[in-house]
Order: C-alpha cells, then structure tokens, then sequence
C-alpha cells in the first residue's frame, strides 16, 4: 500500500484530498491543529491505514510524530504539504503588516514545509516519491492586501524549485488550486458570499493526474491540469 502524509487534513482541501486517496487504497498519516475536526475527518475515510496525529506543523516534535507514523506504516511515497495560514484578516496591507504576524505565518508556510520535507526526505528518496508544496496564484500575482500570505506562497514556490533542481530522483510540485469554497477563503473575504468558488473536490482530480502520470517535477496550477489536452 503506498503512504501519504498530508497535513491540514481536518477540513478544506486537505480533507477532500485525503478522501480521494483513502478510496485509492492509500495509507494514510493526517494532521490538523483541532483534534476534534482532525478524528471526525479520519473516522469518515474508509477503515484501514489512517493514522491522524493532531499537532502544529510549526512545531519540530509534531512534525518528526507524522515521519515516524509513516516509517511504522513502512515508508513514505508521498508528502503534501498543504497545511496554511492566510494571516490576519481583513488582510492587512504590507505598509502596516504586523512583522511578527509575518513571522508567524513564514513559520507555518514555509519553514514548516521546508522542516517537513528534511525529515522526511530519507523516506521519500527510499521510494522516489513525491512532493507537493500547496502554493496560490497569491505566490506569483500582485493582489493588494494579499503582500504577506503571497510572499510565503512565492518563498514556498521557490523552494520546490530548488528542491527539485538538488533531488532529480524526486517528483517535486508547486500546485495552485485556485479558489476554493473553504474557511480560509471565507477569511480572505470576510462578510462576503463566496458561494460561486468550487468546492475543493472539484480540484483534487487535478492533483490526482499530477501523481498518476509522474508530470515532470514543476509549478501546475489546477485549472490547466484539469483540461485534458494541456500539460504533458
Ligand atoms: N481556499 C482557497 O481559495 C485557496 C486558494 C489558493 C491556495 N489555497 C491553499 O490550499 C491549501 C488548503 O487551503 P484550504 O482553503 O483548504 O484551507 P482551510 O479550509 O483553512 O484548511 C486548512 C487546514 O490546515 C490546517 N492547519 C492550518 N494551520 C495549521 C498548522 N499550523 N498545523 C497543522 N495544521 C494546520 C487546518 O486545521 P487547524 O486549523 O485545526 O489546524 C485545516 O485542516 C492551503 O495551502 C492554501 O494556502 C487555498
């Protein structure tokens, strides 16, 4: 049975992704801050090789927890660092961001994932496998407000670049999966209908064919990915 980590798992993407495996016959290893979310979010997959951990991806000890459950599964094929934070909202403009917000957020979107990857990296170059960083189009457009989640998501992109560069045997992705109908996009919108975003089933196929057709290691966004002809 392959084995996925996937963090941020209790709701939103993370969630509708780690279903979408589960039903591949996956092995799974979920994290979330709240547990309550994290364990009613495992306990609607299909029984067998779930194993939520409910922790803090900022937080080194928790991070090592998720690569030793994957090693006790036998191994790891594939990581999706996909656990975020948007910051403070209504989003504040860089001209007044409060920069220990911003460290605060580095921490969670980039280090995080950076601190996960090292951990895991042994594992995964075991089974050539998989990375995939959970970016935005944030990360590469100039949305005003948008200054510090944006930056993090840029950072985050450019550190799959290179981490692809430096591990050829891995498959490293910078995926963008465009809105969604989630709590964050909630916040990043606040008091607004957000009714018309897709909900985040609707783009997991898109991540689904990165990983079915091994795409070359690269920056996809979802929307490209889920028009057939496009991306080889
Ligand atoms: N929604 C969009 O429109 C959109 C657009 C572009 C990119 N994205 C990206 O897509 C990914 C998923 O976003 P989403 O919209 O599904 O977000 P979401 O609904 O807010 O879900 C975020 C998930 O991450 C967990 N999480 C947050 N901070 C964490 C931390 N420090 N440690 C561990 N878990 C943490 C949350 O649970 P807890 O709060 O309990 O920890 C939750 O399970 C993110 O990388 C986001 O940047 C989203």
């Amino acid at each position: 049975m392959p084995v996925a980590i996937v963090t941020g798992a209790s709701r939103g993407f993370g969630r509708a992704v780690a279903l979408a495996l589960a039903d591949r016959g996956w092995s799974l290893v979920l994290d979330a801050r709240g547990e309550p979310a994290l364990r009613e979010a495992a306990a609607a997959l299909p029984a067998g090789g779930v194993h939520a951990i409910a922790g803090d991806v900022a937080d080194r000890g928790h991070r090592a927890a998720l690569v030793r459950a994957a090693e006790r599964l036998g191994g790891l094929d594939l990581l999706i660092n996909n656990a975020s934070e948007l910051g403070p909202s209504p989003l504040p403009e860089l001209a007044r961001y409060p920069v220990e917000e911003l460290v605060r957020l580095y921490a969670t979107n980039v280090f995080a994932p950076l601190g996960l990857i090292q951990s895991a990296l042994p594992l995964l170059v075991a089974r050539a496998g998989t990375i995939v960083d959970v970016s935005s189009d944030a990360g590469v457009e100039a949305y005003a407000g948008w200054g510090g989640y944006g930056s993090s998501k840029a950072a985050l992109d450019h550190l799959s670049k290179v981490l692809a560069v430096e591990q050829p045997m891995l498959h490293v992705y910078a995926f963008d999966p465009g809105d969604m109908r989630t709590e964050m996009h909630q916040r990043a919108f606040p008091g607004e209908d957000i009714s018309d975003r897709p909900e985040p089933e609707t783009v997991v196929p898109a991540l689904l064919r990165l990983l079915d057709e091994r795409t070359a290691s690269g920056r996809y966004r979802a929307a490209e990915l889920l028009v057939p002809e496009l991306v080889r």
